[in-house]
């Protein structure tokens, strides 16, 4: 077990969970006052070479980074995915995709599929590009299956804009000491060229770490 680990485990409980509940309620207020997140901010990168492309949308959730691509990339078509399970975004399910998809004017340029991030339902090479925006990191020890799943749905050439949560000031506030548990940029730059990624351009946006990754051309 970690050393720091150790020490929070002997601390007394009640402690322990009142720290961490002042914690997370501090740093979460805190972490809303610098950012907006009722829309997703996508990182002005070069994802597409063409003008028409297909974009996939991997762990789509309730549609937040599908609606910013939607509106930033006028012309192409977006594949949004998810298990459609998680019951912490208003219920989850494929209806609230539906209804914001809708409301955003968006239902005929995006199709929703369900599927799981480590066996994607898509042939490889189908699409042109993808992003994906805090649902890798959910995958435990799957991370980097999830990154070589993308990249062999991805055309040779094509982009892939991650963005995920690494440790630093924002998530210190929010989890204290458990932010040492998340991955790092250097362990995401290694699971990524390891998965068969080449790196391209990387950034910082509202907190959260962004990299642009290319599958090859061989
Ligand atoms: C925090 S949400 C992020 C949603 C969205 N990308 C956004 O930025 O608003 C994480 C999403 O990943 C999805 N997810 C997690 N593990 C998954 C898996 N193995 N296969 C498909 N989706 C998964 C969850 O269902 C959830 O909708």
């Amino acid at each position: 077990m970690p050393r720091f680990l150790s020490i929070i485990n002997q601390l007394p409980l009640s402690m322990r969970s009142s720290d961490s509940a002042a914690n997370f309620f501090a740093g979460g207020l805190i972490a809303r006052t610098v950012g907006r997140y009722e829309h997703a901010a996508l990182p002005m990168v070069d994802l597409l070479s063409g003008d028409t492309g297909v974009v996939l949308d991997a762990g789509c959730g309730a549609d937040r980074t599908t609606i910013a691509l939607g509106r930033a990339l006028r012309s192409e078509r977006i594949v949004a995915l998810d298990r459609c399970d998680s019951d912490y975004i208003e219920g989850g399910g494929r209806a609230l995709l539906e209804q914001n998809l809708r409301l955003a004017g968006l239902t005929g340029r995006v199709d929703i599929e369900l599927g799981d991030l480590t066996a994607l339902p898509f042939p490889e090479g189908r699409f042109d590009a993808a992003v994906s925006a805090h649902a890798i990191d959910h995958l435990g020890l799957q991370k980097e299956q999830g990154l070589r799943e993308i990249l062999r749905i991805l055309k040779p050439g094509g982009r892939f804009l991650l963005i995920v949560w690494v440790p630093g000031w924002t998530m210190f506030a929010i989890v204290s000491v458990l932010a040492l548990l998340f991955s790092g940029k250097g362990a995401w730059r290694r699971m990524a060229t390891s998965a068969g990624f080449e790196l391209c351009d990387e950034g910082m946006l509202n907190g959260n770490w962004f990299v642009v990754l290319k599958k090859p051309v061989t």
